[in-house]
């Protein structure tokens, strides 16, 4: 049985009829997100976009993705934080810093349906994380960055049961106050 199935199976069981999953991320246009543990741009506006669209409901995160976050601003207040490892250790330290430290990307899902505000549950990374969980989800909000830096990790593939549902601007792109051009997209899966 697929993950999909699986997650589909478990929603049927225990999950609130309105769940929504979705994936969010920003990328270049060539499909980076990180370059050596962080996002190699700066765009202030999705930060605060992102923001707007998680906040008050649960996130899940591997564990590369909350070491990327200053530790100030983790965990990302007003929502659950579910980091994903494997190592003994993080997790004691996430758990002190205020984290919900879960084992496998299952847990994670399972932590997140339980957790305030799971009518929807967010899934921001990174790479690993995006990978392990794209299956479950059914929308997708992307911050498409008009560069073409490189980096070292990449987002997930979109298959064609993805449709694109909006883009803003629908021509053309928007301009941070960093300069950096860059546009919103969402995408969904049936
Ligand atoms: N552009 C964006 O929107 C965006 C969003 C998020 C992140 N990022 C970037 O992406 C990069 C980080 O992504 P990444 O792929 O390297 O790492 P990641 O997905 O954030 O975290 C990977 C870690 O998660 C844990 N993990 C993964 N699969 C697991 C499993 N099946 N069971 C248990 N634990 C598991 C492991 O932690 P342990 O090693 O502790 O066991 C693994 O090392 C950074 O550059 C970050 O800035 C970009």
């Amino acid at each position: 049985m697929s993950r999909a199935q699986t997650t589909a199976g478990h929603r049927a069981d225990t999950a609130p009829a309105t769940e929504r999953i979705g994936m969010i991320y920003a990328r270049t246009t060539d499909g980076v997100i990180g370059a050596a543990g962080s996002m190699p741009w700066s765009v202030p506006e999705d930060l605060a976009h992102f923001k707007r669209t998680t906040i008050g409901h649960p996130v899940i995160m591997g564990r590369k993705t909350w070491d990327s976050f200053p530790e100030k601003f983790r965990p990302l207040p007003g929502r659950t934080n579910i980091v994903i490892t494997r190592n003994e250790a993080a997790r004691r330290e996430m758990t002190a810093a205020g984290a919900t430290v879960v084992s496998s990307p299952e847990q994670a899902l399972k932590t997140a349906r339980a957790a305030e505000g799971s009518e929807e549950i967010w899934i921001i990374g990174g790479g690993e994380i995006f990978d392990a969980l794209a299956d479950a989800a059914s929308l997708a909000v992307i911050t498409v960055i008009n560069s073409a830096a490189p980096g070292d990790t990449r987002a997930p593939q979109l298959d064609s049961t993805w449709k694109s549902t909006m883009v803003e601007p629908a021509n053309g792109w928007l301009t941070s106050s960093s300069t950096q051009e860059y546009r919103i997209e969402l995408w969904e899966k049936n």
